[in-house]
């Protein structure tokens, strides 16, 4: 056990900090005894942390060599001369980012990067002046992020446990609304803001309970979280049109060089094997099989269905002010 340093939570006793940021060196976690002492955990217990990586948005970098980890905005609604280009593509992100942030009110200052991917709007706000927090609960977004923008200040932490005495002018959730637990989050959310601070959200909802995108919030329902939690909508505008093309390119791609290249990559394992191998590990896997056929044909091109997605979702932006609370 050893003794504290000056950590900035106001720690309640017997809390487990998970912030690595604040832990000594960054790579080590402590478990807090009291505001002034802790333990300090050998760094095996960062295998566990390790492995909170998201492996779609982890392709959008390694594979895509994408900046931002959002879906971009065509300004034409559709992809330039029809071409199907990964550079169209990341020039629609950037525009996607400029659109979002004509959005900030004037008086804003201080910024949180709620869900802040590999860090690239937060660096474009810190250039423009803003004093912006970046905060991303994934481990491998952080470590990019920190080699990319070691000036900006990261957070590696879950929103809905992020603690801090500091306040903001506004939270940006761009496309990361849909991860966040709303029985927490609008509560969060209204701690974290000033008096009359914003929520500037940019993300897609479903229309209605639909197993399509399950995982999206439901427009209602994160509607009422909000206001039930004291904001007030202040502007909306719906982009579904200008984001969508982004998925006609993912279905061209998917289907012209990701789905040839695993089926090629099966059929080479299945000479490579000899028969009564193949035979028994069909048995052992079959299960795991299934499943991963059904992602690949079935699971993974309906989401490519940019008809589909028009129909059962909406794209959003939101701007949220809180509203002073009376007498
Ligand atoms: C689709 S990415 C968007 C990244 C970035 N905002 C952008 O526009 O490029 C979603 C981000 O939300 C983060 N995220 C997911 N759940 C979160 C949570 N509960 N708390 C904080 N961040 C979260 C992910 O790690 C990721 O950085």
């Amino acid at each position: 056990m050893s003794n504290g340093v000056n950590h900035p939570f106001s720690a309640t006793k017997w809390s487990l900090l998970t912030e690595t940021t604040y832990a000594a060196g960054g790579d080590c976690k402590k478990v807090l005894i009291s505001n002034e002492c802790f333990i300090q955990l050998p760094n095996y217990y960062m295998i566990k942390q390790k492995e909170k990586i998201d492996y779609g948005l982890k392709f959008f970098v390694e594979v895509l060599g994408a900046e931002d980890l959002h879906w971009g905005f065509f300004s034409e609604k559709k992809f330039p001369n029809g071409e199907w280009s990964l550079s169209s593509f990341k020039e629609a992100q950037r525009e996607y980012t400029r659109h979002l942030l004509s959005y900030i009110p004037d008086s804003v200052h201080k910024i949180l990067d709620v869900g802040c991917g590999i860090g690239t709007t937060s660096n474009i706000l810190n250039k423009k002046g803003y004093d912006v927090t970046s905060l991303s609960c994934d481990w491998y977004q952080g470590e990019v992020l920190k080699k990319k923008h070691p000036h900006l200040r990261f957070v590696k932490s879950k929103f809905e446990k992020f603690r801090e005495e500091k306040q903001y002018d506004l939270l940006l959730l761009s496309e990361s609304a849909q991860y966040l637990d709303m029985k927490v989050a609008p509560r969060k959310a209204y701690e974290l803001l000033i008096p009359s601070g914003y929520m500037l959200v940019c993300d897609y909802f479903r229309k209605m309970h639909d197993p399509y995108y399950k995982t999206c919030k439901v427009l209602e329902e994160f509607k009422r979280g909000m206001e039930e939690r004291g904001f007030v909508l202040l502007e909306e505008e719906d982009i579904t049109d200008y984001v969508t093309p982004t998925i006609d390119f993912a279905q061209f791609y998917y289907n012209r060089y990701a789905l040839p290249s695993v089926e090629l990559l099966g059929e080479y394992v299945k000479i490579q094997i000899s028969t009564p191998i193949r035979f028994f590990s069909n048995i052992l896997l079959r299960k795991k099989l299934k499943k991963l056929n059904y992602y690949l044909k079935e699971h993974t091109p309906e989401k490519f269905d940019s008809g589909l997605f028009r129909k059962k979702l909406v794209y959003l932006i939101q701007l949220w002010k809180k509203k002073e609370k009376r007498g």
